[in-house]
């Protein structure tokens, strides 16, 4: 670990431009970093928070193929959308960009260059699959076929998603691409490859040099480790990426995984050219701490691959730390994209305007550092108006209302002190390196505990003294107290802001606080003179109701709905018949003239039907999805020269035809106008 680190570069993972995001990556990745960010430069340090989309690899070429459009319109229309978001919820990247910019294309071209010219790579010739009929090598992502742990048909040719197996193509049982269908052959081709056997010793020692990572983080590098490191190919046959900057290597392009990360190093320099800085500083200087924020499935690319990538190319400095955290669940299921199972952030925007505090808030206190965690709305509620509301605002609110009301809207002068007094002043300077403790260890819940805890003191010092009963006989009693409130509440602005950087904004216009927040100053009980004027005032946090909730938990109940329905496979069709076979059946128009339930069958429904022959009697099993009496009057479709039989001793003379609707409920076959009782269909 490095102590007295001189800056700092602090990443975020290069999300892939291939769709909007949601809740689990703000709290997996970018609200930690952001937090951590904004502490750092509170302290005055040096910090470059760096971050962008990934635009190449086959995520952005599948979700191209399945909207129909190209990859290039795929990452132009998802860049701008995630940028908005990030901004949006105040996550304070110092640039964030694109690796499809030309600084990029160049920083990873050279950087490829340098390590060929060192004979870094080992080249090799291997039998990779290709699909003739599409007359493209297949990324493991086209290739699907059985898995041969668990016997999914689906699986992928890099992993099978039902029960977690890391696969090679060459494991699946009987392989097809996805792209046509076609059974893939085996062709051979060229590619470099990064020899991680034989780096295997470098990289051991610098994770062994670094057991204050997290233990998840930890523990998934030893695992690699311990099975053994193998070559990695650092080029794909794909036409989607930076060209191989080679003379033979056509028709390839870098690995994503190679050019990716590189882009924080492009981004860095463009960020440094914009600001007049040299980007090198952030690099390649021993005295910078490189810190990497990222989801759990990012953790061997960031703290094997690419530190090995770096180590070879030998001028770059390794991450200092990557604290990596795992996944947030949704209402006790996996967040997925492709079953709308999430919160986006651009529709929680629009549906509770102003709330990006909130979001952050109870996405920080839940966020999945050492385990997996959960997000529901009734936690969200709850947090918000327990904590947010009840402890935070409503002290706040207490100082600066009562302020207006006793002491002309002005900070009071502080008289003596008593020893509560004095104790609370003793706590309120320990918060600060309390948090800030929390904050540098990446423990980002336990940080939010105290901010809280801070403004819980708050809470009962007001409730303890009572300024609005000492008013009546003590001003200078009620002076002190309020002056007090007032202090912890300029504390709260600045320790807050880290977190809620909305709100510290809201509270510093209250307070009238035009510095920068310096968190150096933190602790402190002089933050406000006696005599400095307050703003207006306002509350800091509004309730959630029940029906705010509600419609949220309605709105993921649909998409479950919705999706239960597109899975909902179309049966297969029957066997082939002949046209005589189909003019055997006679199906009539008629109209149902009565109705009525089949006493001891939950099941059968007895109806008259008008076939314009003097009407006959049908049983219908359809009393689950019918109330006899909205069947009366209707215009049906039935089979007329069905054999009859008999049904609970009830004698049935044809068949009514119905259909499944979307819901699963079944729906009458009624024609259109003008048809008249007896009319056949063929
Ligand atoms: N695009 C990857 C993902 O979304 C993350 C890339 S991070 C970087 O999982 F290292 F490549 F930049
Ligand atoms: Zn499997």
């Amino acid at each position: 670990m490095l102590e007295n680190p001189q800056r700092y570069t602090v990443t975020a993972a290069l999300i892939y431009a291939n769709g909007p995001i949601h809740i689990g990556h703000l709290a997996g990745c970018y609200l930690p970093a952001d937090i951590y960010v904004r502490y750092l430069r509170s302290t005055g340090k040096d910090v470059a928070f760096i971050s962008g989309t990934d635009e190449h690899g086959v995520p952005i070429t599948i979700k191209a193929k399945k909207e129909g459009i190209t990859p290039q319109q795929v990452v132009d229309k998802y860049y701008g959308q995630i940028k908005q978001a990030f901004s949006d919820f105040g996550i304070s990247f110092d640039i964030y960009s694109r690796t499809s910019n030309p600084v990029h294309r160049e920083t990873s071209q050279d950087f490829f260059t340098n390590l060929y010219e060192k004979g870094d790579f080992d080249e090799e010739v291997t039998e990779q699959y290709f699909d003739e009929t599409a007359g493209q090598f297949l990324a493991d992502r086209y290739i699907v076929g059985t898995c041969p742990v668990c016997g999914n048909p689906n699986a992928y040719g890099d992993q099978c998603e039902r029960c977690g197996t890391a696969l090679s193509p060459t494991e699946l049982i009987d392989p097809h691409s996805t792209l046509s269908g076609a059974k893939p052959v085996m062709r051979s081709t060229k590619n470099w490859f990064l020899p991680l056997d034989r780096m295997q010793p470098k990289i051991q020692q610098y994770v062994d040099s670094h057991p204050e990572w997290k233990t998840n983080v930890l523990g998934q590098c030893r695992s690699w480790l311990q099975e053994g490191l193998k070559p990695r190919a650092m080029t794909r046959d794909l036409d989607w990426g930076i060209p191989v900057p080679l003379p033979d290597a056509d028709g390839k392009v870098l690995y994503v995984w190679f050019d990716a990360p590189i882009g924080y190093i492009s981004m860095t320099k463009e960020w440094a050219a914009e600001q007049g800085r040299d980007w090198e500083l952030y690099w390649r200087d021993d005295k910078t701490k490189l810190v990497h924020f990222i989801g759990k499935d990012n953790i061997v690319f960031h703290c094997i691959i690419f530190p090995a990538m770096l180590m070879a190319e030998g001028s770059f400095i390794t991450a200092d730390n990557v604290p990596a955290n795992e996944f947030m669940n949704l209402e006790g299921d996996k967040i997925s994209t492709s079953r709308n199972w999430a919160v986006w952030l651009h529709e929680y925007l629009e549906e509770m305007p102003g709330k990006q505090d909130v979001l952050r808030y109870v996405l920080a206190a839940n966020a999945p550092e050492t385990k997996d965690s959960e997000f529901t709305w009734k936690d969200f509620q709850t947090r918000n108006n327990a904590e947010l509301v009840g402890i935070f605002g409503n002290f706040v609110n207490r100082a600066v209302v009562l302020t207006q009301k006793f002491c002309d809207n002005r900070v009071p002068v502080r008289g003596d002190l008593t020893d509560y007094d004095r104790q609370v002043l003793d706590e309120l300077a320990l918060f600060p390196d309390r948090i800030a403790q929390s904050i540098e260890t990446y423990r980002f819940r336990e940080a939010l505990a105290h901010l809280i805890d801070l403004a819980r003191l708050g809470n009962k010092y007001l409730a303890e003294t009572e300024p609005w009963k000492a008013v009546k006989t003590d001003q200078v009693r009620t002076n002190t107290i309020l002056n007090i409130a007032l202090q912890v509440s300029a504390n709260l602005a600045i320790v807050c802001e880290p977190f809620l950087p909305f709100t510290a904004q809201k509270l510093c216009d209250q307070l009238r606080i035009t510095d920068r927040l310096d968190w150096q100053n933190a602790g402190r009980a002089d933050l406000l003179v006696a005599g400095h004027e307050l703003g207006e005032s306002a509350l800091l946090f509004a309730k959630i109701e029940d029906d705010e909730i509600n419609t949220q938990i309605q709105k993921l109940l649909n998409a479950k709905r919705m999706n239960e329905l597109e899975t909902k496979t179309v049966p297969p069709l029957r066997d082939e018949i002949t046209y005589d076979d189909f003019a055997k059946m006679d199906m009539r128009i008629g109209t149902i003239t009565e109705a009525e339930r089949v006493p001891k069958s939950d099941k059968l429904l007895k109806l008259r039907v008008d076939d314009g022959l003097g009407g006959r009697q049908i049983l219908s099993g359809i009393a689950k999805h019918f109330a006899p009496e909205e069947l009366i009057g209707k215009q049906v479709t039935f089979l007329a020269n069905l054999a009859p039989r008999k049904m609970m001793g009830h004698e049935s003379q044809g068949m009514i035809l119905m259909a499944e609707d979307r819901n699963g409920k079944l729906a009458l076959l009624q024609p259109g106008d003008g048809v008249w009782n007896g009319g056949t269909v063929s």
